[in-house]
């Protein structure tokens, strides 16, 4: 299948912004023919393996298991969803995507770097965001900023575990400065609004 889209991840630790910078990136009608999924989810069998991967009930969850659910997750957006929008030319935009599980189950959890490559390349055919916009946060600044709404599975880890997250991400941004572009989200959402928006009108050019 040809692909004459653009494909834009958003990632970032829990708290850092990236479902409103989603919902301002569509509501503010910056850019034509955009399409938008979650990961995990965006599509019916997703959306129920996400329910499985964060019910806070599913505490003896094996990390390699962890890491197998959101590949599967994944494999069913990017064939469903993903590939035919690129294919017809639009603007997707992923609130997460395979970043997350490098920062997640690699240096969060500890799963082997390698292994975790392979399987997703398997599951997505080599498919790879041409821009990912990370944003950055203090992990502190993240919990507060999720304040009383209920930990999902994932977010009970707590700081350390997020901490970890925040260093692979930057490690990731490090090794791949075309692709990675960091986003300082600790500051006013316009002025993050604004930042990612001109990092999205660099690489569509509109
Ligand atoms: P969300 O809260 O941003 O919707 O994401 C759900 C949780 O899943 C979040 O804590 C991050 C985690 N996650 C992973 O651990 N690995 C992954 O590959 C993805 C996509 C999400």
């Amino acid at each position: 299948m040809s692909r004459n889209g653009a494909f834009i991840s958003l990632e970032g630790i829990d708290g850092a912004g990236k479902t409103s910078l989603r919902e301002l990136l569509i509501r503010g009608n910056y850019f034509d023919n955009i399409i938008s999924i979650r990961e995990p989810g965006g599509t019916y069998i997703s959306e129920q393996i996400r329910a499985i991967l964060l019910d806070a009930r599913n505490t003896g969850m094996a990390p390699r298991t962890e890491a197998l659910l959101y590949a599967a997750a994944r494999s069913q957006v990017v064939e469903e969803i993903i590939r035919p929008a690129l294919a017809q030319g639009q603007l997707v935009i992923a609130d997460r995507y395979l970043d997350s599980t490098i920062a997640y189950q690699g240096y969060g959890r500890g799963l082997d770097l390698d292994f975790l490559i392979q399987l997703n390349h398997l599951c997505t055919g080599g498919l790879k965001p041409d821009l990912t916009l990370l944003l950055d946060i203090d992990p502190r600044e993240g919990l507060r900023r999720r304040g009383e709404e209920k930990p999902d599975r994932l977010e009970q880890e707590g700081i350390i575990f997020q901490e970890k997250v925040r260093q692979g991400y930057l490690e990731i941004a490090a090794r791949e400065p075309e692709r990675v572009k960091v986003i300082n989200a600790g500051r006013e959402q316009s002025e993050v609004l604004a930042e990612a928006v001109e990092y999205l009108r660099e690489l569509v050019g509109e």
